[in-house]
């Protein structure tokens, strides 16, 4: 059975022209020098309290390797000991028990095995992926991490939807290094708020 508040989030950071990585999969301006003296601070026990309502995390293969080359370069492996699953039709390597592949029918996998299991899925990139569980009217909520940059070309945040995706903008935050954080409910879905639809 369906967890009754299991909800499907997708969560991107990218630069104001709307780019997650640019064309070769960097991520360097992601590190910006800006300060806004009116944005709140970066709390780290809130941001540990917060990652901690995160249940389960979902990726498409691209964002796995970027996240296995991070890895490999010291920087760390962000998605803790959650369940971490890896969107993929190729057989890549599992670098931890908490990381699963699924190949397959995306919508049959996120109704029929994930939400009767989580109640809080974050699906954390790339464009391709996003897109996709857009179109398939998956998501409830995107929250858009905008950081204070531009960079001209790149990958994009959504890649291509066939249609209009109607949204409610529920938050805004705006933090002291310059990042806004906009969250939205995805409107009309089950999963948006009663006055969203
Ligand atoms: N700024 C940020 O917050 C952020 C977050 C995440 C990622 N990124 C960046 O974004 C880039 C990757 O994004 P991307 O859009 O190129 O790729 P992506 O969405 O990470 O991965 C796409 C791949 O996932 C697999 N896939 C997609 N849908 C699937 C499905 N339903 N079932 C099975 N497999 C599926 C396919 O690969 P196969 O060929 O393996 O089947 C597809 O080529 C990286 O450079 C990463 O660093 C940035």
């Amino acid at each position: 059975m369906k967890k009754p508040d299991a909800r499907l989030t997708i969560h991107m950071a990218s630069s104001l022209d709307g780019f997650i990585a640019r064309k070769d999969g960097r991520v360097d301006w992601l590190e910006t020098a800006d300060e806004f003296a009116g944005g709140d601070p970066m709390d780290p026990e809130f941001v540990e309290a917060f990652l901690k309502t995160i249940e389960c995390y979902v990726m498409g293969s691209r964002t796995y390797e970027t996240a296995l080359r991070f890895e490999a370069q010291g920087l760390g492996w962000p998605y803790g000991d959650k369940p971490t699953f890896v969107l993929t039709s190729r057989d890549l390597p599992r670098s931890r028990d908490t990381v699963e592949f699924h190949r397959g029918d995306l919508a049959q996998f996120v109704n029929g095995r994930l939400r009767p299991a989580f109640r809080s899925i974050w699906f954390v990139g790339g464009g391709m992926v996003s897109a996709e569980c857009l179109r398939l009217g998956l998501a409830d909520e995107v929250r858009y991490s905008i950081l204070p940059v531009l960079i001209g070309d790149g990958i994009p945040f959504f890649q291509k939807l066939d249609r209009d995706i109607a949204l409610h903008l529920a938050e805004v935050k705006a933090y002291r290094n310059g990042m806004v954080e906009l969250r939205y409910e995805v409107r009309g879905h089950r999963g948006g708020s009663p006055n969203a639809t």
